[in-house]
C-alpha cells in the first residue's frame, strides 16, 4: 500500500461537481505536483487529502490508515501566508514546533525555530512582524514554520502563487535547496498553476482537468538529477517533452470545451492561464 492513497475521489459543494473519479498515491520521500488552471478543484483536493475538508465521495489513506482529520505529522503552506500578526516571525514558527515537540523545551523550540529561520535567509529578521516583511519574506517564514515541525509529509498549495515573477523564481530555488539538503527525502504534495515550478521541484507532476468533474492525468515522471537549475530546465530535452505532455492533458479537457484560445493553448506550456 502505497502512502498517500486516494481512490475514487469526488467532491460537490451543493449541486456543482468539483472532483469525480480522482485516484492518486504517493510513496514517502516523493515531492509530486498537481498542476491545473484556476478553479479546477486544486486546493479543494489538497483540503481533502490533508483532511480539512470531507470528501463526498472515496476514500483518503496515509501509512494505511484513514484520513479524517489535519495529521499532526503534516504541515501546509498556503498561498497567502498564513502568518498570525500579532506574533514576531520566530514565535510565529516556534508555535508550530511546540505543537509538534511539545517535549521540547522553550530554548530548545526557540533553537529549532532560528535554524531553520536562518535557512532561508531570515536569521536577522527573526523579531519582526510579519507587516514588517516583505511578501517573500513572510513565505520564507511559512516554509521555515513547515521544515521546522520536520512533517512526515508536505502539503503546498500554490505557494509562491502571490509574489512578483522574480521572488518567486528565487523562492522556488531557496525551496529546492532546502529540499535536498533535508536529513531525509522531503515527502511534498504542491499545487501550481505553473508547469515550470512543478518541473523544477517534482519527482513527478500531475495535470488536474478542468471542471466540472475534473479528474487527474496519469502522472508524468521527471527522471533530472536534483537539485535543478531552472534557467537549464528551459532548455532540457526532457522538461519541454514534460512542458507539452502536461500541455496537451491541460488542453484536451479545455479544447473539447472550446472554452480555451489558441493563444491561451501557447501559454499553457508555461503557466496555466489563470481565467477558466
Ligand atoms: N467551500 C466552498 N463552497 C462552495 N464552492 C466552493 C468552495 N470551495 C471551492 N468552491 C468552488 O469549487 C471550485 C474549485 O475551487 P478550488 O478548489 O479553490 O480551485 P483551485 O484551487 O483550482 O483554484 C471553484 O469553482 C470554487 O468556486
Ligand atoms: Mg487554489
Amino acid at each position: 500500500m502505497a502512502f498517500l492513497e486516494v481512490t475514487d475521489l469526488a467532491k460537490s459543494y451543493g449541486a456543482r461537481d468539483v472532483l469525480s473519479g480522482v485516484n492518486f498515491t504517493m510513496e514517502e520521500g516523493e515531492f509530486v505536483s498537481i498542476v491545473g488552471a484556476s478553479a479546477s478543484g486544486k486546493t479543494t483536493f489538497l483540503k481533502i487529502v490533508s483532511g480539512l475538508v470531507p470528501a463526498t465521495r472515496g476514500q483518503v489513506t496515509m501509512g494505511g490508515a484513514a484520513v479524517t482529520d489535519f495529521s499532526p505529522q503534516a504541515a501546509i503552506v498556503f498561498q497567502n501566508y498564513s502568518l498570525l500578526p500579532w506574533l514576531s516571525a520566530l514565535e510565529n514558527v516556534r508555535l508550530a514546533v511546540e505543537a509538534a515537540f511539545p517535549q521540547y523545551s522553550r530554548t530548545q523550540q526557540n533553537e529549532q525555530s532560528e535554524k531553520y529561520l536562518k535557512m532561508v535567509g531570515l536569521g536577522g529578521a527573526i523579531s519582526k512582524k510579519p507587516s514588517q516583511l516583505s511578501g517573500g519574506m513572510r513565505q520564507r517564514v511559512a516554509i521555515a514554520r513547515a521544515f521546522a515541525v520536520e512533517p512526515r509529509v508536505m502539503f503546498l498549495d500554490e505557494p509562491f502563487g502571490a509574489l512578483d515573477a522574480l521572488t518567486r523564481a528565487t523562492l522556488q530555488q531557496e525551496l529546492a535547496r532546502m529540499c535536498s539538503q533535508a536529513a531525509r527525502p522531503v515527502t511534498a504534495l504542491m499545487i501550481t498553476n505553473n508547469v515550470d515550478e512543478a518541473i523544477l521541484l517534482s519527482d513527478r507532476i500531475l495535470a488536474l482537468g478542468r471542471g466540472p468533474a475534473a479528474s487527474l492525468s496519469p502522472a508524468v515522471p521527471v527522471n533530472l538529477a536534483k537539485p535543478r537549475a531552472a534557467d537549464l530546465l528551459m532548455h532540457d530535452d526532457q522538461a519541454i517533452r514534460i512542458r507539452n505532455r502536461l500541455a496537451e492533458f491541460l488542453t484536451a479537457g479545455a479544447e473539447s470545451r472550446k472554452s480555451l484560445s489558441r493563444a491561451a493553448a501557447s501559454a499553457l506550456s508555461k503557466t496555466v492561464p489563470l481565467e477558466a
